[in-house]
């Protein structure tokens, strides 16, 4: 037997408690004992997001609420600014691409944040923008964007959103959508939501609604306008089969997070982030974010170790499934999630874990090093005695 230990930035661990809720029996989903769950679960969730737009549940994954809020908001030969700062933001210019829509680049380092200076710059080289689009954390360089501060250059324009991607971020940091002036904001259930991956999350403000009414990009499926009639409070259906399952897990996950409690979750996450980094520190090695994310920690392996082979190694051999790096970062990081269903010891497995990896592959390093470096920061989650 080899126990398994799932400590990467998506899909994360589905604590049992929601496993269970989502193997009880089918119930259909056209009935009025699904749509108080769909309801219920709706209300929840606009507390998360902290917003009193509407936050609409698809049958996706997180991919699809970002070409939903491409295709809603702009039409063809529209002009959208985007930041790509790695994998995530790289998908922005390929769904505008497909949909004709010119899309300008702000090509950021990876693991760097965004300067906002380079935003307004091309905000006013390019007026007539509709939107910013950006990750509110880059998960394939493990990096946190400014989006607050973007979203202050979009609010003092009239039609000009920001359109944040939060996939791995919502659940994690505080990110009020409606006191930040956030447009649009998508996540997706695999991630601080501890589902399985199916489902997409899209809420969009006021002014991001009044865009919708101009676009002319071809949709059908992701047509939001017609999901939004389905989902408000009172119809409390989809427009689609919906994934009843997941949403039925939702509602258990969501009741967690709020029993939990936001500002607590917040202070969780920030906890086992920081005690990450402390352990990578500890190891000798290198961060590589200059912003570093609260969802998950990304360090270079060391020189001379095939990083590929090393969390191939990890999750095959040992049982413990990190990611690795995408694009020119293949081979070379190694990404740790702390994001949802995670808690102090996961940090300490996951050190553990890397340290004997470590050693078996001929970079010696001293055990419980980052063990102990993490738990120095991890022992801020429990009050002390005496
Ligand atoms: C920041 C971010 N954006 C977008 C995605 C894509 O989401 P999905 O794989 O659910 O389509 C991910 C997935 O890891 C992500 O982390």
């Amino acid at each position: 037997m080899l126990k398994q230990y799932l400590l990467s930035p998506g899909p994360t661990a589905v604590p049992e408690r929601v496993l269970l809720r989502m193997a009880a029996p089918m119930i259909h989903h056209r009935t009025p004992q699904f749509s108080a769950i769909f309801a219920e679960t709706k209300l929840m969730l606009e507390q998360v997001f902290q917003t009193k737009n509407d936050v609409l549940t698809l049958a996706s994954s997180g991919s699809g609420a970002m070409e939903s809020a491409v295709i809603n908001l702009l039409s063809p030969s529209d002009t959208m600014i985007y930041v790509n700062a790695g994998k995530f933001g790289e998908r922005w210019g390929k769904i505008a691409a497909k949909y004709n829509i010119n899309a300008v680049e702000i090509k950021v380092e990876w693991g760097e944040a965004v300067d906002v200076s380079a935003i307004e710059a091309a905000l006013e080289a390019n007026p007539e923008a509709k939107g910013v689009f950006v990750q509110a954390s880059e998960t394939s360089t493990t990096t946190e964007q400014p989006i607050r501060e973007i979203a202050q250059l979009t609010g003092r324009r009239d039609n000009c959103v920001i359109v944040v991607d939060a996939i791995t971020a919502l659940g994690v940091i505080d990110m009020p959508m409606d006191a930040w002036g956030l447009d649009v904001v998508v996540s997706g259930s695999q991630k601080a939501f501890m589902l399985p991956p199916g489902l997409a999350f899209i809420a969009l403000s006021d002014k991001a609604w009044k865009m919708t009414e101009a676009s002319t990009c071809q949709k059908f499926y992701f047509d939001l306008a017609n999901e939004r009639k389905n989902q408000v409070a009172g119809k409390d259906t989809t427009a689609w089969t919906p994934a009843a399952s997941l949403i039925i897990g939702l509602n258990e996950v969501l009741k967690m997070m709020l029993e939990e409690g936001l500002d607590n979750l917040y202070t969780r996450h920030q906890i086992l982030a920081k005690a990450t980094r402390a352990g990578v520190e500890a190891l000798g090695l290198k961060l590589i974010s200059s912003s570093p994310a609260t969802s998950a920690t990304g360090a270079y392996v060391p020189e001379g170790v095939n990083g590929g082979a090393f969390v191939k190694y990890l999750r095959d051999t040992m049982g413990v499934t990190f990611a690795g790096g995408q694009d020119h970062l293949k081979g070379k990081i190694v990404r740790i999630a702390h994001l949802g269903y995670y808690d102090v010891f996961d940090i300490c497995t996951a050190f553990s874990a890397i340290e004997i990896a470590l050693n078996r592959f001929g970079y010696p390093v001293q055990m419980g090093a980052g063990v102990g470096a993490a738990q120095a920061v991890l022992a801020e989650r429990f009050p002390e005695q005496g």
